[in-house]
């Protein structure tokens, strides 16, 4: 798909890390941006930036996905590119000894559903919303829309303490290709990312002590990714009309030790 003026994207989580560097790549090829995430004091001043208009919603909420995609598909037109960057993570083993008590205990249910509602149906809830929508365009060169969707390397080289995001993420691996198969007839592409460790707020929230051990194991370049890295590969998945079902890792060649 050729990015220009007449294209209309949205991100989701867009107002940080991943998804800004992804709405400020496509904006600067014409492209009509639409920020859609929780974070609303960031994402109106990245709208503002760009001009591509904000919408906040929780991807958890099919009321709130569905009211922010209409209010920025009223704004800029029909969405041709859902990009999927909003997700979290949580850092939990599956069972352990409690630190004082030595008491047997396991991993928060609670908190294992909210990372597979967030990262893994929350992406689901929005390519579908979106796919829907992208139905009633016309063809442009034979293409309706593409969706790109972000997993991580932890879905293949999950370490301590992932299970739950882990699980998320391998889920939107898992989709990637039906997701491909149920949209081939209508012209619409599915991607997925699994970025390595990118420079950005998430990352920046582990102890110091984890991202030096990090940074110190990825071979070549041997450092963080920059998320305009992320993004370019996005905007390549978008413009490659070939890539479909793609499952691509995004870094540098490092493959996660257990911890
Ligand atoms: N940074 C990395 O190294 C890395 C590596 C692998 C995968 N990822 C994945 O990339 C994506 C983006 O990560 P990032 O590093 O840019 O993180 P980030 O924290 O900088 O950005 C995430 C954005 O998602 C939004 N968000 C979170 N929960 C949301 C929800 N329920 N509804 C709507 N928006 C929500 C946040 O407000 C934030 O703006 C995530 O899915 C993350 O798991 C990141």
């Amino acid at each position: 798909m050729k990015l220009d003026s007449e294209i209309t994207a949205i991100v989701t989580g867009g107002a940080s890390g991943l998804g800004a560097a992804t709405v400020r790549a496509l904006a600067a090829q014409g492209v009509r941006v639409g920020v859609c995430d929780i974070d609303v004091e960031a994402g109106e001043a990245l709208a503002d930036e760009v001009g591509g208009g904000f919408a906040n919603a929780d991807v958890t909420s099919d009321d709130a996905v569905a009211a922010a995609f209409a209010r920025l598909r009223e704004r800029n037109g029909q969405e041709r590119i859902l990009v999927n960057c909003a997700g979290t993570a949580v850092a939990a083993k599956t069972a352990y000894r409690d630190r004082e008590t030595g008491a047997p205990a396991f991993h928060s249910l609670e908190a294992f559903s909210r990372i597979v509602d967030i990262n893994l149906i929350g992406s689901f809830r929005c390519a579908a919303m979106s796919a829907a929508g992208m139905l009633a365009l016309e063809p442009l060169a034979g293409e309706r829309g593409v969706i790109v969707n972000t997993s991580s390397i932890a879905a293949e080289d999950g370490q301590v303490g992932q299970s739950a995001y882990a699980a998320s993420k391998a889920g939107i691996v898992g989709m990637t290709l039906p997701m491909a198969r149920d949209l081939a007839r209508d012209g619409i592409r599915v991607n997925t990312i699994l970025p390595g460790v990118f420079e950005t707020p998430l990352v920046a929230a582990n102890p110091a002590k984890v991202n030096e051990a990090l940074a110190a194991r990825i071979p070549n370049p041997s450092r963080f990714g920059d998320p305009d890295e992320f993004a370019s590969l996005v905007l390549e998945t978008v413009r490659n009309a070939y890539l479909n079902a793609a499952v691509i890792r995004l870094d540098a060649a490092i493959r996660l030790p257990p911890r």
